[in-house]
């Protein structure tokens, strides 16, 4: 029904990247506006942040796969472009992808996301690379939905938002 491209400001300094929008999100055409955007809601409010003031919010792809099925991998291509010259434009000081097909799109890695939540990654799109830009400060954690079906990874999520807080603090200090 509608593009889904971002919501809330990136002046916080935290650009927060999921996989694909929902029915909720298809019909209000804004990320995150289902059960699981409450659940981000909250994440980002850990972090001392609030989505409308200074979180900003977007997806790897910008509209709902038909019945909410996964995206494909031409569907994830076509989107990539926009999102790295997206994350290039918000410039955040750091980046959190939100569940695996977002952590493995981004970073090009085929682990899943246990093995790569909780873990530092320098991000850099080809651009910034040949314009000789610094990486921004990657983070890969669980998906709100993935922790709405499996609340017992909160705990880790927690601590990597923990982590993620630090960063933003540190890097607001410098
Ligand atoms: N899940 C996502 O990955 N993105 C949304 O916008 C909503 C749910």
């Amino acid at each position: 029904m509608n593009t889904v491209f971002a919501d809330g400001d990136p002046s916080g300094g935290v650009m927060f990247l999921g996989e694909a929008p929902g029915a909720d999100e298809d019909r209000q055409g804004l990320p995150f506006v289902g059960v699981s955007g409450q659940l981000l809601d909250r994440m980002i409010e850990w972090i001392g942040l609030e989505r409308d003031k200074n979180a900003y919010i977007s997806n790897i792809i910008f509209w709902r796969p038909p019945g909410n099925r996964e995206p494909s991998s031409a569907e994830i291509a076509i989107c990539r472009p926009f999102v790295e010259r997206h994350i290039e434009l918000a410039a955040p000081r750091v980046l959190v992808f939100l569940g695996g097909p977002s952590a493995k799109t981004m970073l090009q890695k085929s682990e899943g996301i246990t093995r790569l939540r909780g873990r530092w990654f320098d991000y850099r799109t080809a651009g910034m690379q040949a314009r000789d830009e610094a990486p921004i400060a990657a983070m890969p954690t669980f998906h709100p939905a993935y922790l709405l079906r499996s609340p017992q990874h909160k705990r880790e999520a927690w601590r990597d938002l923990l982590a993620i807080k630090a960063r933003l603090d540190t890097a607001a200090d410098a």
